[in-house]
């Protein structure tokens, strides 16, 4: 488990390692510097002819110390301020100082020449505004060198809070960053231009920066931690018996993935509930699960069904017709007075926008507590009523508002999904990637949720869990399979492998 944050975060960690704990900023530098050389080094980067590139901020600072240490180790190095020396900071001032009595010298120009190596150490956390003028140019002809290009603390131009490119930014292949990565380097397109991250510690203490925001990410050694072990005299009832209302005519398939991936995070028995159309598919193809069609009395059988139920999953492939309309509303007062939780997706969250807004909101406020909502970022900006572009703009404030708003628990999907809810810090999630990006993704992960919370997990881990081990087995699936060819089902059949790790 590890904290992402962001740069204003960081500014109090740093303020309060200098200040509070009286570990001088000079030495913060040095060792920031050290573990920059030692990742390029590790990295066995060529830096025999290196460029760094220094603003007159303290990620200047670093540059000159990360010159000096590369000067000392025989690298041929140019060292460059594109700041002005006027406005220098008093450690980038005593950096600079200690540079030249090392025998370095400092351009103010970048020379014309090739290089093996890049460092960029124009802005760090402190990038205040859009890279403009000389600046952009600066950083344009640094992305244009034919080197290897590292990014001191977080490439310039990216906003550490968002990951958005300010103007223009260094397009790093590695980025070297200080005691936690910076939500900039892993939000889109911050994340782009980040390259390989290594998280170095030089010994910040984050106690005192609480006054930005963090996120939680897990770590594939979490995956054993946070799953329950299963227990040897289990029963199919141990692990849940999981309700999925999901499938429509001609969307079988929706209610077969997410039934699939249920049971294989361990669920101990699932039922679907669907048209009579899908039984026979649903049988030849899922054999496990129980199948029941809409009946005549559809209410009453819903009822019978939901009182069955320990976890419910809704709205996969369900479709938005009169029916499925007048399930999910039955569902959403059923759970206003019955505390079992429950994943809403797809169809099932198109049916909640579709509703007539004082409606929705008696629904949803009564029915909250029991709710995990898994919209992709259309999805939420219907909910929402906003457009998509609004809600991409600030998705994870949207995300936390909502969930605050009905007590949810809010999984807003993308390429870096995010869980809030619950007043808990929220999770950035960090497995996944672009393989994932097909048809049946989202029905798995629905499925993958509703498994974890069978085995017994709180909502919002449960959430956070599913995200995560959704995203490894993309992860997996990927080297198995290639970036083109990855099938929603193909991540289904990963989960046992990464789930070993219990
Ligand atoms: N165009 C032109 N200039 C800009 C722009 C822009 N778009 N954006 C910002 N600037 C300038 C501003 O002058 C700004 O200074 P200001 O906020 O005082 O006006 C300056 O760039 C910010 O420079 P940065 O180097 O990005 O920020 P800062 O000086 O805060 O340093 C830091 C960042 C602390 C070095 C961080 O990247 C880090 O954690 N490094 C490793 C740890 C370390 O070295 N810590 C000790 C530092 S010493 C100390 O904090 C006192």
């Amino acid at each position: 488990m590890k904290y992402i944050i962001d740069g204003r975060t960081m500014k109090a960690a740093d303020a309060y390692t200098i200040g509070t704990i009286g570990i001088p900023s000079l030495v913060l530098m040095e060792r920031a510097a050290l573990k920059v050389v030692e990742a390029a080094e590790r990295e066995r980067l060529n830096l025999s002819k290196s460029l760094i590139v220094c603003g007159s901020g303290n990620n200047g600072g670093d540059g000159f110390a990360v010159g000096r240490l590369l000067l000392e180790k025989g690298y041929g190095v140019t060292v460059v301020l594109v700041g002005n020396p006027d406005h220098c900071t008093e450690e980038t001032k005593t950096q600079i100082q200690i540079f030249k009595a090392v025998g370095g010298t400092v351009r103010r120009e970048i020379p014309e020449e090739s290089y093996t190596a890049v460092f960029d150490a124009v802005f760090g956390i402190g990038l205040s505004r859009p890279v403009e003028g000389r600046y952009a140019g600066i950083l344009e002809q640094m992305n244009r060198l034919d080197a290897a290009k590292i990014a001191v603390d977080i490439p310039s131009g990216i906003d550490a809070g968002n990951g958005e490119i300010l103007g223009t930014a260094f397009r790093a292949d590695l980025t070297v960053t200080f005691a936690y990565q910076k939500a900039g380097m892993v939000l889109y397109p911050g994340a782009f231009c980040a390259g390989k991250v290594c998280v170095e510690d030089i010994g910040i203490y984050l106690r005192g920066g609480v006054e930005g925001t963090r996120y939680l990410t897990y770590e594939r050694k979490d995956v054993g931690r946070l799953c329950p072990q299963r227990k040897d005299d289990a029963h199919k009832g141990t692990y849940g018996k999981v309700l999925m209302i999901t499938g429509s005519q001609g969307m079988a398939g929706a209610a077969i993935l997410s039934a699939k991936a249920a049971y294989r995070m361990g669920s101990g028995l699932v039922r679907i509930l669907t048209p009579e159309s899908n039984r026979e598919v649903l049988q030849a193809t899922l054999p496990e699960a129980v199948i029941t069609p809409y009946g005549e009395d559809l209410e009453n059988q819903l009822e019978e069904l939901l009182n069955w139920a320990d976890v419910i999953c809704a709205g996969c492939g369900l479709g938005t017709d009169i029916q499925a309309g007048m399930i999910i509303e039955h569902l959403l007062v059923y759970l206003g007075t019955h505390r079992k939780y429950c994943v809403m997706d797809a169809d099932g969250l198109n049916l909640i926008s579709g509703m007539e807004e004082e409606r929705r909101n008696t629904y949803l406020k009564a029915a909250g507590s029991s709710l995990i909502f898994t919209p992709h970022i259309r999805e939420f900006a219907r909910l929402l009523g906003k457009t998509t572009e609004e809600t991409k703009k600030n998705r994870i404030g949207l995300a936390q508002e909502y969930a605050k708003t009905y007590n949810i628990i809010l999984t807003a999907k993308d390429a870096r999904t995010v869980v809030a809810g619950e007043g808990r810090i929220p999770y950035l999630n960090t497995s996944g990637n672009g393989a994932m990006a097909k048809a049946g993704s989202g029905d798995v992960l629905a499925g993958m949720i509703t498994g974890c919370l069978a085995l017994g997990m709180d909502r919002f881990d449960a959430a956070a869990l599913g995200v995560f081990i959704h995203g490894l087995c993309g992860d997996e699936a990927r080297e198995k399979l290639g970036a083109h060819s990855v099938l929603a089902g193909d991540l289904i059949e990963m989960a046992s492998a990464v789930l070993q790790e219990i």
